[in-house]
């Protein structure tokens, strides 16, 4: 096990050594890293997704966003972890190399464009509604059928039963058709996907100056949001708490976990990293922290503001600043959204083509994908195929489908990288590095059980229908063959609570979720037998 393990990453480095002729430029300190977390983190979620995570929760969410910020840390301190002993850039995919080797790497490199590209997809989709509402409030008006995507708009026609008023049905109505084919495009996204595409082309310098600046923006608005909601908070709105129990809190979970997805990004950014070991892992961590402690606030002055049924709504935040009338700082979030989003977009469109070069690296992708651009030393050719692959489903896909599509391909993607982790051979503490504590395995069960009787003592009802839940009664099943299992081969607690956290929000998918989900991996497989199988470097010796 150790010898592949070693040999693995042999083999990783000096695929990326023979790349060294095209090395990228080594920029980034702790400081950028942890502003391209948050420009990674704050974004669509917390802008637009999380209102219906707010409506089908109640106040309650609040222990979502807990639950979520747990899974994230364990994740993100299996990140450091890997990061420290390979600094090179590809995310969970070059770790998922290293541990697992070549399949499992493809499947995770698979997983991750779930979460890069597709994410992206949802990204842009929020951005452009933050943005045509802008254009409205500046008097510049932009037609449905040019800022709505089509899949929404078919939907709500084929429903035969929606407001005629809406936005969907508007652009249905209202679109001019040729040739039989009513001309309905999200043009914003289309559009702010192209200007990003073409500024991450031109430089990771260029990029980064523009994330720090959109970063700024955005905290000092949501800090500004925090510090005004709270003055504005009724604490009627708290009673009860959980209105719909655990398990409409647990309705949210795509929302919730998307607005943090992204601290992992950082670690696609290695090869552009002064001392990585160090440098990333301090990324990782000051940037899923600033953000957790933000979530919980905004949670917390969001359902205080105004009755949860009412977030509901695409911009959850604008929402409850109009309901209390506090307009001027309405008009603030809406510029801030467009400015948040566009840094989300900017640093996921960076992490994908990074993921793929060290594909190519491997042999699992064209050589193609690991060219660095001769002028301004970025992946151009990746890059322009990230735009494609963002740009083209933007046409036909809708948001609620690429929200719950990339949650549920990130988790897997965490679960992987916690699994890989147990996998590790022991090594000596390096100074410098960042070292994953160890704590014995025996505390996992003790933590689960103790879990169990919170629950029994806090909600009979939830306790017991579990039981009545398949997914939950599989999930406690591999979280008893997992402690047994852990305690026999003294695998370390943390990744064993990734584990158990990052799985125990998968609970939460729907029966459609996974079906998607294993049609992609479908796809994936077939993907890596027709190509990468054959050709990898692995393949060829
Ligand atoms: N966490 C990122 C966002 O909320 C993906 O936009």
């Amino acid at each position: 096990m150790w010898q592949i393990f070693w040999n693995n990453i042999r083999r990783t480095k000096r695929n990326f050594s023979q790349e060294e002729g095209h090395a990228l430029h080594r920029v980034l300190g702790a400081r950028d890293l942890t502003m391209l977390g948050i420009a990674a983190i704050i974004g669509g979620g917390i802008f637009s997704s999380v209102g219906q995570a707010c409506a089908s929760g109640g106040p309650g969410v609040i222990f979502l966003f807990i639950l979520c910020a747990i899974a994230c840390g364990f994740a993100a301190l299996c990140y450091a972890e890997f990061s420290s002993r390979i600094p090179v850039a590809g995310s969970a995919y070059t770790y998922a190399y290293a541990s697992f080797g070549e399949l499992f790497a493809w499947i995770i490199g698979w997983a991750l464009l779930m979460e890069y590209s597709i994410g992206n997809i949802y990204v842009a989709f929020s951005w452009s509604g933050y943005f045509t509402h802008l254009m409205e409030n500046l008097g510049v008006h932009i037609p449905a059928w040019l800022s709505t995507d089509y899949a929404s708009c078919s939907v709500a026609a084929a429903s035969g039963n929606v407001d005629l008023q809406s936005r969907e049905m508007l652009a249905w109505n209202q679109a001019p058709v040729i040739l039989g084919l009513r001309m309905i495009l999200d043009l914003p996204a289309l559009a702010i996907n192209v200007l990003i595409t073409w500024l991450v082309f031109t430089g990771i310098k260029e990029s980064r100056n523009a994330s720090n600046i959109m970063v700024a923006i955005k905290l000092i608005v949501i800090v500004l949001i925090i510090g005004v909601g709270i003055l504005h908070v009724d604490t009627a709105n708290f009673k009860p708490f959980l209105p719909e129990g655990f398990g409409g809190v647990m309705a949210g979970v795509s929302a919730v976990f998307f607005t943090f997805i992204g601290f992992d990004a950082v670690s696609t950014m290695a090869e552009e990293t002064k001392d990585p070991q160090r440098n990333l892992p301090k990324g990782m961590f000051y940037s899923l922290l600033i953000c957790t402690v933000l979530y919980i606030l905004i949670s917390l002055v969001l359902t205080g503001m105004m009755p949860y049924k009412l977030l509901g709504v695409d911009d959850p935040l604008a929402s409850a600043l109009a309901y209390k009338g506090i307009v001027w700082l309405e008009y603030i979030v809406s510029i801030s959204a467009v400015v948040a989003m566009a840094s989300v977009l900017l640093v996921f469109q960076m992490g994908q083509p990074r993921i793929w070069m060290s594909m190519s690296r491997d042999g699992l992708l064209p050589k193609k994908f690991s060219e660095v651009h001769p002028r301004y030393k970025t992946p151009g050719f990746s890059t322009i195929i990230t735009g494609l692959v963002v740009g083209i489903p933007i046409l036909f896909t809708d948001e609620k489908f690429v929200l719950d599509f990339t949650s549920i391909g990130t988790l897997f993607a965490f679960v992987l990288v916690c699994g890989g982790v147990l996998l590790l051979p022991a090594r000596k503490k390096e100074q410098g590095a960042f070292n994953l504590p160890y704590f014995k395995p025996v505390f996992l069960p003790i933590i689960l059980l103790a879990i169990q009787v919170c629950i029994y003592v806090f909600s009979e009802k939830y306790f017991f229908s579990q039981f009545h839940d398949l997914g939950l009664l599989f999930y406690w099943s591999l979280m008893l063959i997992l402690s047994v299992l852990g305690i026999i081969k003294n695998w370390n607690l943390i990744p064993l609570l990734g584990l158990a956290a990052c799985g125990y929000l998968l609970t939460g998918m729907s029966a459609n979720n996974w079906f998607w989900f294993f049609s992609w991996f479908g796809i994936g497989l077939l993907v890596y037998f027709a190509y990468g199988y054959r050709k990898s470097k692995l393949a060829r010796g």
